[in-house]
């Protein structure tokens, strides 16, 4: 081994410690910076091996010239489009991006897995067999990842409808498709062929697609999540095509915490986490949207100040809608404001609510709001009966009471916020619309619920003005 490549093993490791540290740091509020930080020193560490590997010519074919200009091209095109992308999103696009990312991770593992079949760099006997495994299992993850992927992107930006498909008989086309793999693999290594490695393609092309399909809007957190999980298996699998040791702790890595998250928040969610990554096994067909189911009544501004000046302890729960209207920093006034009145003022924070997790808190944080008053579904749900007043601002699925008294409803068991215990209601959105899982609410037609219509963010600051 030249000196440059062992160098390089050693650099891995150190990064690969670094990620370990990073994802201990991410655990908790205080730590994630310290985290942060180990993670780019990681990146840094194995970017420049990596470069110094390459430049070194340790890679073979081709040249080290030729090797170095194609990584720098790469890295500056890849780098820039990047860099614009991540700067343009919007916080409510962040789901969406991270889709698309692992759409590449997983089109990257399916072409190393071909390359990797096209050049077997002249193994015999079972080291070629187990080579001939590798390029299969790594190709199945990244194009089931790529499609996948895809369509979530396509639900979480809208361009596809967020109800799940519903083939018949998928669960068996599924499985269908998992034995078929099995079968395609063992085939490969007894008799390698083009055509079997197109087919494995296009077969985990079509499995993620319909995966991913087969999932409603409610459960779409999960499957980023599951995507971000896979992802890091296809980025493993290509690491032990292209014999990388770096890439195969950083993917299991990817792989295992995405695994895990997606566990979590399945408990959170009250969703069975195999039910979730076999596509939506066991998941019904929604019924079509409710109609209206009586009559809602409205408040103004001035109403809602009336409201609030009477009150004692008032809890917040926002939703997607304040972070689309931008109304955290008039919120946070609010807050201020009426704790100066001497009023209970505290947050009740969904474990979904929003479009990525920790999503309500992070835009909290930034508009100064204090920790400390800003609690977890558990933590509050029972206080709601004590409460005066809720502000449900730009929420709709995680305060829907159908999803704890509704069992045929498509959030049916998901724990909800029971804001209708509280004495008076407020729910600020724009219409009578239903929120993201498509599932109309009827928390707006109960006789404690007043509808307070328009932007979040201006109606916050009439109230405020009102006050
Ligand atoms: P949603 O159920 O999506 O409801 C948001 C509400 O905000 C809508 O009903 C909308 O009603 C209102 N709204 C939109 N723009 C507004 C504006 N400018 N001013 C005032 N209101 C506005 O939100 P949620 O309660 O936060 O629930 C989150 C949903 O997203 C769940 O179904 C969850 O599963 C899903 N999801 C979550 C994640 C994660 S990880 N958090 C990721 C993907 C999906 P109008 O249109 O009538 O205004």
């Amino acid at each position: 081994m030249s000196v440059a490549a062992s160098a390089a093993g050693a650099a891995y490791i150190v990064a690969a410690l670094l990620f370990i540290l990073s994802l201990a740091g991410l655990s908790k509020h205080t730590t994630s910076r310290r985290g942060v930080t180990f993670g780019i020193a990681g990146m840094a560490i194995a970017l420049v091996a990596t470069v110094w590997l390459v430049a070194s010519g340790s890679w073979g074919e081709p040249s080290a010239a030729l090797g170095l200009t194609l990584l720098v091209v790469a890295v500056i095109v890849g780098g820039a489009i990047g860099l614009w992308r991540a700067r343009v999103v919007e916080m409510t696009g962040m789901p969406e991006l991270i889709a698309l990312l692992h759409s590449f991770v997983g089109l990257a593992a399916v072409l190393v897995g071909w390359n990797g079949a096209l050049y077997d760099n002249g193994l015999t006997g079972a080291l070629r067999d187990i080579h001939h495994g590798e390029v299969f299992i790594g190709v199945f993850i990244g194009g089931v990842t790529f499609t996948g992927s895809i369509v979530a992107f396509l639900k979480l930006s809208g361009r596809m409808a967020s109800k799940p498909l519903m083939l018949p008989g998928k669960n068996a086309l599924n499985l269908g498709a998992l034995i078929a793999f099995v079968a395609l693999t063992v085939w490969y290594i007894a008799a390698p062929s083009l055509g079997l490695l197109i087919a494995v393609t296009a077969l985990a092309f079509a499995l993620g697609w319909h995966l991913v399909a087969s999932i409603g809007g409610g459960d779409m957190p999960v499957v980023v999540s599951m995507l971000n999980s896979y992802s890091g298996w296809a980025a493993a699998a290509a690491g032990f095509l292209l014999n990388n040791d770096l890439l195969i702790v950083t993917g299991a890595l990817v792989g295992s915490s995405g695994a895990y998250l997606s566990y979590i928040m399945c408990q959170a969610m009250n969703r069975s986490f195999l039910s979730v990554i076999a596509g939506g096994f066991g998941i019904e067909a929604p019924r079509a949207d409710a109609e209206e189911q009586g009559v809602h009544r409205e408040i103004d501004a001035a109403g809602v100040a009336e409201l609030l000046r009477t009150a004692r302890s008032v809890v917040i729960t926002p939703g997607y809608g304040m972070a689309v209207a931008q109304a955290q920093y008039p919120v946070a006034d609010l807050t201020q404001r009426l704790r100066e009145r001497g009023v209970e003022v505290r947050f009740g924070i969904h474990p979904v609510a929003g479009r990525l997790p920790g999503h309500m808190n992070v835009l909290l944080a930034e508009a100064r709001v204090p920790y400390d008053i800003v609690l977890e579904l558990d933590e509050i749900n029972d206080d709601f009966a004590s409460t005066d007043v809720v502000l449900v601002i730009g929420a709709n699925d995680t305060v829907n009471p159908a999803a704890a008294t509704d069992p045929t409803s498509p959030i049916a068991g998901m724990p909800v916020l029971h804001v209708w215990d509280a004495a008076d209601v407020v729910v600020f959105k724009r219409s009578m619309a239903s929120g993201y899982a498509g599932v109309a609410n009827p928390l707006f037609w109960r006789e404690n619920t007043q509808m307070l219509f328009g932007d979040a963010k201006q109606r916050v600051e009439d109230i405020l003005r009102a006050l």
